[in-house]
């Protein structure tokens, strides 16, 4: 007996010696379905790299890249039960949780991604980022990819010539509405699963950005491109609304400015990564990339625009119009 309250209280002495015991670093793990060399994956590891340096010891950021942790159609659910602190989303893929952001996939709505920057920093653009708050989901930032392109077996020149082929989309109704109007047939597929339906001619075609097509090797199977640039493939950077209130205030408020840092850099280099990207699928020698002219490109946006007036009712004609205004 004695010789047991010798050891705990030698135990106490070592340990009162060697001082408080150091807090666990909060962990953040950041799921997404992308390879590192993206714009999204390339922002996630800037993100664990600032937080590594300026929150030394007191936060930890574990990547997953690939759908590694979780893919499509489990990632929302997991950052909700707190198995992963953050996502970045493509915009397509939160339909389940509001009507608004199905704003983003309106095809021919934004230029290019000055247009879609113009409009995501108006008040309306910012407003969006709230648009999930009341199902716990809260919106940090928007992420840029860019343009989507679109590819199949055949030269998709005009729109007459996507009727009846099998396109991949992501899961939102104003995708497969946007495919239906050129007589096509969308399905709603995970990413991850892409490269092999349309090497196994499950699907025919897809749509993507030049960054997307070449890291996940779509255009080693797709012998036809269109420089469409038909629509926009960007992202929410979100957290849960439980986690990120659960954070101690300064490490929040440090978090909140390695977010805009980070998210300053991803949105000016998104651009340039795809245009490698397509340099890179030029070189390959292995598809074609055709450019559309005018009257073409004008005969898609004839053919898919009326898709705008189906779903305006549900995304608020307030929105359309102020991100119309944006590629005016
Ligand atoms: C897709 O599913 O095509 C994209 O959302 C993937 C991504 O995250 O860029």
């Amino acid at each position: 007996m004695k010789l047991r309250f010798l050891a705990a209280a030698a135990a106490l002495t070592a340990t009162v010696l060697a001082g408080p015991v150091a807090a666990e670093p909060i962990i953040i793990k950041f799921s997404h379905v992308v390879t590192e060399n993206t714009p999204k994956g390339k922002g996630a590891n800037l993100f664990k790299q600032l937080v590594e340096e300026r929150l030394a010891g007191k936060v930890e950021v574990q990547v997953f890249p690939s759908a590694q942790l979780f893919g499509d159609a489990d990632e929302i659910i997991a950052l909700l039960k707190n198995d992963t602190q953050i996502i970045a989303p493509a915009l397509s893929k939160f339909s389940k949780f509001t009507k608004v952001l199905q704003l983003y996939d309106l095809p021919f709505l934004f230029n290019d991604l000055n247009a879609v920057a113009c409009f995501q920093d108006s008040a309306s653009g910012k407003e969006m980022l709230d648009s999930m708050s009341s199902k716990g989901i809260k919106g940090l930032a928007y992420w840029h990819n860019g343009m989507k392109q679109l590819s199949a077996p055949v030269p998709l020149r005009t729109p007459e010539a996507a009727a009846g082929l099998k396109f991949r989309i992501m899961s939102s109704d104003v995708l497969q509405a946007q495919f239906q109007a050129v007589k096509a047939n969308p399905q709603k597929l995970a990413f991850s699963e892409v490269y092999l339906a349309l090497q196994t001619g499950q699907i025919d075609g897809q749509e993507n950005t030049w960054s997307n097509i070449y890291s996940q090797k779509f255009f080693e199977v797709q012998p036809h491109f269109v420089e469409s640039n038909h629509g926009l493939l960007d992202y929410m950077l979100v957290t849960s609304e439980r986690f990120w209130k659960s954070l101690p205030d300064d490490i929040r408020s440090e978090l909140d400015k390695i977010v805009m840092e980070v998210t300053a850099t991803v949105n000016d280099l998104a651009s340039k990564e795809n245009e490698d990207a397509k340099q890179l699928i030029v070189d390959s020698g292995k598809t074609e990339i055709i450019q559309l002219t005018a009257e073409e490109k004008g005969k898609w946006r004839a053919a898919m625009k009326p898709v705008w007036e189906q779903f305006k009712g549900d995304i608020g004609a307030n929105y359309v119009a102020a991100a119309a205004a944006c590629s005016q």
